[in-house]
């Protein structure tokens, strides 16, 4: 009994001990997550004032590790850490050393007891993770000295190319800045960094022996305010990156373990390069750079020979300045009308003897000509390319590796062939998507929602492939394209912490991934991306929902989390939630129109609000005639009885479903008899777009559900050109009329009419809910 009690007096002063300790305490529970962690009983290691890193002697590339590594503990800890190539006393150093035998030369361990800690790597790329590990392990409120627990750390990545890009080209940013993009990669054990340097909208690296590329090419005079709004902000854009700047930020990335991948995207998304020597393209111009976001139909001319040389000698400089096995060459999104009209690209059909096949149209196959004569002078520099997924069209170079990201298919396509394959499927890994619903909120983006568990939730490993094939998978990257990111800190906010999931992903072995507990220890990794200054979302640690639409017993019920469980106070009256509001413990029913706003009890992220219509079809079953487009079909039917309306700022995000030239036909059963007498529906309208309101709306009643009567119809105009997003509403009013089924048709003008410019194709129609009162 008395062993009992003191056993107990002294577990509770350990825990008090160990809460007051916290921030002197570190633990290696980081993102990535280390393939194995063994604490033992030991004591700690203590980190203080007098700790020595010690490297291997006269070892410059380890002085610059030991520098790393002492300037990373010094900024925590707001004490100097001392370096040398020999230790002063027999404890309390950091030992760098560079013997560990592992064929992954990016391993490492760590090896801690309360004498000494001991880093050891396969290479100085294994040193440098493990440093990395460390610098992630301890508290950043730490202070004084740290204890660093006793135990053993082996690591390794599971994939070799770890990698982000960067497009530099619709927003210029700072070398300074691309400095601070490349540590937060490095931070995340991220290895590649992929410099989106070219496209339509600015020609970002300086050629010397063309330097109207950067005169005029890296100019553009006006940028397009949001989406598909014909609104100009009249600003002069620009910026590039002198050749100077960028070996200086090779080499920067080089210390980082980091290798930079440059991109020059062709033949397509060219413009900025036409604007500067127009005898490139296949009209002869002229061009301007660039002031709207999307497609460009210009592109090089593929019959030209001057165009071949032009490319010739600007990757002669570019593979002088990038020491990267692999340059991009693009390949995507190359429109093929200017070629098919061009009597230089119709005479290069004629002498490589093309033929229109059931695979390959004649403009695929030029691409493909194209892609493969670059390729052979890229190989002739000594280097490999890589290409966006669209170069398998008409046929694939010889030895390009492929970047997958319309989805998955043309990796396992190339894998199957034997060509290396970098994934990077765009409804998973491109990050100028939204990663919170609360989209009025965000900031503005390009649509879809992309949330942190959905890019977790990414596996780069199709299960389609075979053993052999699967090496093929060198690993996958993140993107960051920057149309609606003006500054540096919306690249940061978009980038983190997403990237941090891939990173887990790429680093970790699969069977480990966890995404609550991923999340427990980004959580701490946020802390150091706050002391880094660096912004970053902290969706992630506030407030989760899960909502339930149970149309059997027609209810809804809102269902929240957090990651660590901490209590969770709520409203529903839209009043700001406190500490003091309503803790939650059990789901929360619609039953009115409401506002459920919540936070955590710790206030970790921003808080949760989402807002709930309530109307008598709210849960009720509901069958749709036409099915929604693949795309847009979310939820499917349930979304339009499911209380939630949809922004303003996005239609892809899930509240609202989409009809590709079919109308929307639904029946939804009121279970019971019930009097109604008006229904509202909201139409997402952007006519610059392909997104139409409904032409017509019939709305027909029945208590058997086979004889229908109509008792509403009436027709709307159709929307005319040039309307920015807007959500228009229709609100059908009727005498009241008692009723079990209604059938609801929204007509839609199903075909894209003659003045827009992709007439003759199908129209969308987007609604998000089917209100009945
Ligand atoms: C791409 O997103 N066009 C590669
Ligand atoms: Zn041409």
């Amino acid at each position: 009994m008395y062993k009992y009690f003191t056993s107990i007096i002294f577990t509770i002063l350990i825990i008090s001990c160990v809460q007051d300790k916290d921030f002197r305490l570190a633990d290696y529970n980081v993102v990535p997550l280390p393939q194995e962690i063994k604490l033992t009983e030991g004591d700690p290691f203590i980190l203080n004032k007098s700790t020595k890193i010690v490297y291997q002697k006269e070892n410059n590339s380890h002085r610059i590790l030991a520098e790393f590594l002492s300037k990373d503990l010094s900024d925590i800890t707001g004490y100097t850490i001392n370096i040398g190539e020999s230790a002063s006393t027999l404890t309390n150093n950091i030992f760098l050393k560079n013997t560990l035998e592992n064929e992954n030369k990016e391993s490492y361990t760590l090896s801690i007891n309360k004498d000494n800690m001991t880093i050891d790597g396969s290479s100085e790329a294994g040193i440098f993770y493990a440093i990395q590990t460390l610098r992630k392990s301890i508290p950043t409120s730490a202070k004084d000295y740290i204890e660093f627990p006793a135990g053993e750390i082996k690591d390794f990545p599971y994939y070799k190319h770890r990698g982000a890009s960067l497009d530099v080209s619709r927003h210029f940013f700072s070398a300074d800045f691309v400095k601070k993009h490349i540590d937060v990669l490095a931070l995340c054990n991220m290895n590649v960094f992929h410099w989106h340097l070219t496209d339509d909208q600015g020609w970002r690296i300086e050629i010397k022996k063309y330097p109207k590329l950067t005169e005029i090419g890296s100019q553009r005079d006006s940028t397009i305010i949001g989406r598909h709004t014909a609104t100009f902000d009249h600003t002069p854009h620009g910026g590039y990156y002198t050749q100077d700047e960028i070996k200086d930020i090779v080499a920067y990335a080089a210390q980082r373990h980091i290798t930079v991948i440059p991109e020059i995207d062709l033949p397509g998304h060219m413009l900025a390069a036409l604007a500067s020597y127009p005898e490139l393209g296949c009209t002869g111009g002229p061009y301007i750079v660039g002031s709207e976001w999307g497609i460009y139909e210009d592109a090089l001319c593929a019959g030209n020979e001057d165009v071949f040389s032009f490319l010739d000698n600007v990757f002669s400089e570019v593979a002088e300045l990038f020491p990267s096995q692999y340059i991009h060459i693009g390949g995507d999104e190359c429109l093929k009308n200017r070629w098919m009209e061009c009597p230089k690209c119709k005479n290069r059909i004629k002498e490589l003897g093309l033929h229109e096949t059931k695979e390959h149209s004649l403009g695929e196959q030029l691409q493909s000509y194209f892609i493969a004569r670059v390729e052979k002078m890229i190989n002739a520099k000594g280097k490999q390319i890589i290409g966006w997924d669209e170069i398998l069209e008409g046929g694939i170079a010889p030895n390009a590796t492929i970047m997958s990201w319309r989805g998955t298919e043309g990796g396992i396509y190339a894998a199957n062939k034997g060509h290396d394959v970098i994934m990077t499927p765009e409804a998973y890994l491109y990050l100028d998507y939204y990663q919170s619903p609360d989209v009025d909120k965000e900031p503005f983006t390009f649509g879809w929602l992309t949330d942190l568990k959905k890019v977790y939730s990414y596996n780069p490993m199709p299960s389609e492939l075979n053993a052999d094939n699967k090496k093929h998978i060198l690993g996958a990257q993140v993107n960051i394209w920057s149309e609606y990111m003006p500054t540096s800190k919306n690249v940061e906010y978009m980038l983190l912490p997403r990237m941090a999931a891939l990173a887990e992903t790429l680093w970790t072995n699969p069977e480990k991934k966890d995404y609550n507990n991923f999340v427990s220890r980004l959580y701490n990794l946020s802390k150091h991306f706050d002391r880094l200054g660096y912004e970053n979302c902290k969706q992630a640690y506030g407030v989760q929902d899960s909502i339930v639409i149970d149309t059997t017993m027609n209810e809804i019920k809102v269902y929240l989390s957090t990651f660590d469980n901490s209590p969770i106070y709520y409203t529903t009256n839209g009043e700001e939630p406190t500490n003091k509001s309503t803790l939650y413990n059990t789901p929360i029913t619609i039953n009115n129109d409401m506002t459920i706003k919540a936070i955590s009890g710790k206030n970790k992220g921003n808080p949760y609000t989402k807002k709930f219509v309530s109307h008598k079809a709210i849960a009720k079953p509901i069958q749709l005639k036409h099915e929604p487009a693949s795309r847009y079909s979310f939820n499917g039917a349930t979304t339009l009885v499911d209380g939630q309306l949809g922004a303003i700022t996005s239609y892809r995000t899930g509240t609202r479903i989409g009809f590709l030239g079919t109308d929307m036909e639904a029946i939804i059963d009121m279970k019971n008899e019930t009097e109604i007498s008006s229904v509202v529906i909201n139409c997402f309208v952007n006519t610059r777009g392909d997104l139409f309101k409904m032409k017509r709306l019939t709305i027909l009643t029945s208590d058997n559900g086979k004889d229908y009567k109509q008792i509403y119809n009436d027709t709307y105009p159709i929307p005319g050109k040039d309307i920015s997003p807007m959500i228009v509403g229709i609100d059908a009013k009727f005498p009241p009329i008692k009723t079990r089924y209604i059938k609801v048709i929204a007509e839609s003008i199903k075909v894209l009419p003659d003045w827009h410019k992709k007439k003759g194709q199908k129209a969308y129609l987007m609604l998000d809910e089917i209100k009945v009162y």
